[in-house]
């Protein structure tokens, strides 16, 4: 049972995702690997906003991998569930919990399997075309289905092959913009990064009419990427958009799951630590320019062996370049600041504090 949430005030629009409201029409981004676990999300959600916990990668600590030896992907199967009932008990029976799962990952389908059935009010899902998100799953029809795209040519790939194969249409598009956004980046290389058809500014008006005129449908359109306060938002909202999603903010916050460490870097941040890498998945990447990432430019990596498997195309395990994303991302998680993968958003150099969760809310959206 779905309660009518009140609008905020007359210039927040209600976020209607599927069956669900939020409060504000705000998500927290998922984050991985374990930057955005069930203690962030289970927060956010209990504020009002969208919680997102990031399957990926989920298990690197826990017992089931790391004592009872079972597999990987057996154990995040098991820790995305239990990543979903202790934010449950956080955010309350009210709050909207999402889980963001990447269809670059070798066990994507098992990944969202375990989110539906753990009981996520969302599936957000990007890092590639979730083509078949809807065939994974069909028996919970609750959960609204949210793709991340770049473009509007995206959405249309989507809505068109969900629409003749699965008959249904997504609940909601993240527009995420590879300008500004933290983690991997939805341009093919770096160069497309800056491509002003990929800004916020064009995207959204694009996907709106896309969606509008083409689907003809009443979903909400997300804005994400470089934002930070209010100013932001309302120019969302102005070109279009019911929702905006913000990573690099929440990363850094008291409920934040990642080390102290993490989010110290995220404070200690300029604008000119912030650079574009290659991944080992083909995307480009934003992170903050420490010991190991400068390494990486110089052409020198140094990478600890692949152990997971994790991506379906890793040029790491293909060709031996570039590195393992898994060992780099865990160890930023850990905040080892010689050896991690620090992804950021570009308005990390506006982190000054590790803040709380109900502040930035309380900015974004109090009276
Ligand atoms: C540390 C970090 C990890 C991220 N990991 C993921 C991820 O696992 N999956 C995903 O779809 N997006 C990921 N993102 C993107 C965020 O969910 C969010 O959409 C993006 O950061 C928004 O831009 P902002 O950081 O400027 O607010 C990540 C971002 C950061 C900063």
């Amino acid at each position: 049972m779905v309660s009518e949430t009140p609008r905020v005030s007359s210039t927040v629009p209600v976020l209607k995702l599927g069956k669900h409201r939020p409060r504000y029409p705000l998500l927290q981004g998922g984050m991985g690997v374990g930057i955005s676990g069930f203690r962030l999300a289970g927060h956010v959600a209990r504020h009002g906003a969208v919680g997102t916990i990031a399957s990926v990668g989920l298990s690197h600590n826990s017992p089931y991998y790391t004592e009872k030896k079972m597999s990987y992907f057996d154990s995040n199967e098991i820790v995305i569930k239990e990543a979903l009932s202790k934010a449950r008990e956080i955010a309350g029976p009210d709050g909207v919990l999402a889980v963001n799962c990447m269809v670059a990952l070798t066990d994507y389908d098992r990944e969202v399997r375990a989110a539906a059935e753990g009981g996520a009010n969302v599936i957000v899902s990007g890092a590639g075309l979730p083509l078949r998100l809807p065939e994974y799953t069909k028996d919970f029809p609750d959960v609204a289905l949210v793709p991340i795209v770049s473009s509007a040519k995206a959405a249309s790939l989507i809505a068109r092959h969900w629409e003749k194969k699965h008959g249904r249409a997504p609940d909601g598009f993240v527009v995420e913009t590879p300008a500004s956004a933290g983690g991997h980046l939805g341009a093919s290389t770096i160069e497309q990064v800056y491509d002003p058809a990929l800004s916020l500014e064009r995207a959204i008006p694009d996907v709106v009419r896309f969606v509008a005129e083409e689907m003809r449908a009443d979903i909400p359109v997300i804005a994400a990427g470089g934002i930070w306060g209010r100013d932001d938002v309302e120019r969302a909202f102005a070109l279009g958009a019911s929702g905006v999603q913000m990573g690099t903010r929440f990363a850094c916050t008291v409920e934040g799951d990642a080390s102290d460490r993490f989010k110290q870097a995220y404070v200690d941040a300029k604008e000119s630590d912030v650079v574009l890498i290659n991944s080992p998945a083909g995307l480009p990447g934003r992170a903050i320019k420490n010991p190991f990432v400068a390494r990486y430019l110089e052409g020198n990596p140094d990478s600890g062996a692949c152990f997971a498997n994790c991506l379906t195309h890793c040029r790491y395990r293909k060709t031996g370049e570039t590195f393992c994303i898994a060992v780099a991302l865990v160890d930023a998680f850990n905040g080892d600041w010689e050896h991690g993968l620090f992804f950021c958003g570009d308005n990390v150099s506006k982190v000054d504090k590790v803040a709380t969760v109900g502040e930035i809310i309380e900015e974004l959206f109090g009276a």
